[in-house]
């Protein structure tokens, strides 16, 4: 059973796979609509966060493709409180052909995946974003016509969004830069599973404290809120912590001159993105956003085509 959980367990010819699929599913559905290669089969949903670009974009990816999915809310199942993770996932595969989840504890998609006799896909965990970083692929691959060999850089904090965000790089020979306050930066092991599919794609990665160091000459400008859900109670301390890390013309003026700007979105104008990038000429954030829809698409179809 193939589940997607984090992009460091694929190779790399399967992801760039699901690019090219995700480009031409979204061609068919641009010039009239998908074939519905997923008739019959339901999606459960499992979301213990809000969301409305995930939520929205698996349920309208599984009508366009001929399914149906079904959306379980934080307060309706209790996920590893009124029943374990794995006797949800065991209940939910007798009745479903695929299970989603959006976590707080990336173990419980992994449990998930452990216990259900069909594929599981991770949207979003504490640890990783994994359907958020094919959306921002593709959004790079669409802009640029490639991406070997691109400058991406993340600025702010070194969380899920960042951490999916190098895998992706990782495998499809991107240089990744990374800015982050001393102690919001990524993970140790983060880093540590990377290193083969770098040295195989010809992808470098680096970190730096000062944003404008990780800017410099960057053809993607990334960045993503600076308190995460389940990161409430220390919202005050994070954001006056990365103030320096807003990304503003200021910090664009030290990219590449044909740089583009992505957020995964929810963003906090004013924090961690002006409204000034967010709404100017570089800004990628809204085809961004729609991608989601299309890389999904490719994520569904692949993991239930034998
Ligand atoms: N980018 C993203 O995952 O958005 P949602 O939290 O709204 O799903
Ligand atoms: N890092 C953010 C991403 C939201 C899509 C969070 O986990 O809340």
């Amino acid at each position: 059973m193939r589940h997607f959980i984090d992009l460091h367990e694929w190779s790399s010819k399967d992801l760039w796979r699901i690019l090219q699929l995700a480009v031409h599913l979204k061609a068919e559905w641009r010039s009239g609509g998908n074939r519905p290669v997923l008739h019959g089969k339901t999606l459960a949903m499992i979301f213990q966060k809000p969301s409305l670009r995930t939520r929205v974009s698996f349920d309208v990816a599984m009508q366009h493709l001929g399914g149906y999915a079904l959306m379980l809310g934080p307060d309706e199942i209790g996920l590893g409180k009124r029943e374990s993770v794995a006797d949800v996932a065991r209940v939910l595969a007798g009745y479903t052909q695929i299970i989603a989840a959006r976590v707080f504890a990336h173990q419980h998609v992994c449990e998930l995946a452990q216990y259900a006799r069909v594929p599981v896909i991770n949207m979003l965990s504490d640890n990783s974003h994994p359907c958020q970083a094919m959306a921002d692929v593709l959004t790079v691959y669409e802009h640029f016509g490639q991406l070997k060999g691109l400058k991406i850089a993340f600025i702010g904090d070194g969380n899920n969004v960042a951490a999916s965000l190098l895998e992706a790089a990782a495998h499809f020979g991107m240089h990744f830069t990374i800015a982050t306050p001393r102690g919001y930066e990524l993970p140790a092991h983060v880093w540590e599973r990377v290193k083969g599919l770098a040295a195989a794609s010809g992808a470098t990665y680096q970190a730096f404290v000062d944003p404008h160091e990780a800017a410099r000459g960057a053809h993607v400008v990334y960045t993503d809120t600076w308190v995460s859900m389940g990161q409430e109670k220390e919202a005050a301390e994070r954001v006056a912590t990365m103030r320096p890390y807003q990304v503003n013309q200021g910090l664009l003026a030290s990219a590449d001159a044909q740089a583009v700007v992505l957020h995964c979105l929810p963003a906090h104008r004013g924090d961690e993105i002006t409204d000034e990038v967010a709404d100017g000429p570089q800004s990628l954030i809204f085809p961004q956003a729609e991608n989601r829809l299309h890389a999904q698409k490719a994520i569904l179809v692949d993991l239930m085509t034998p």
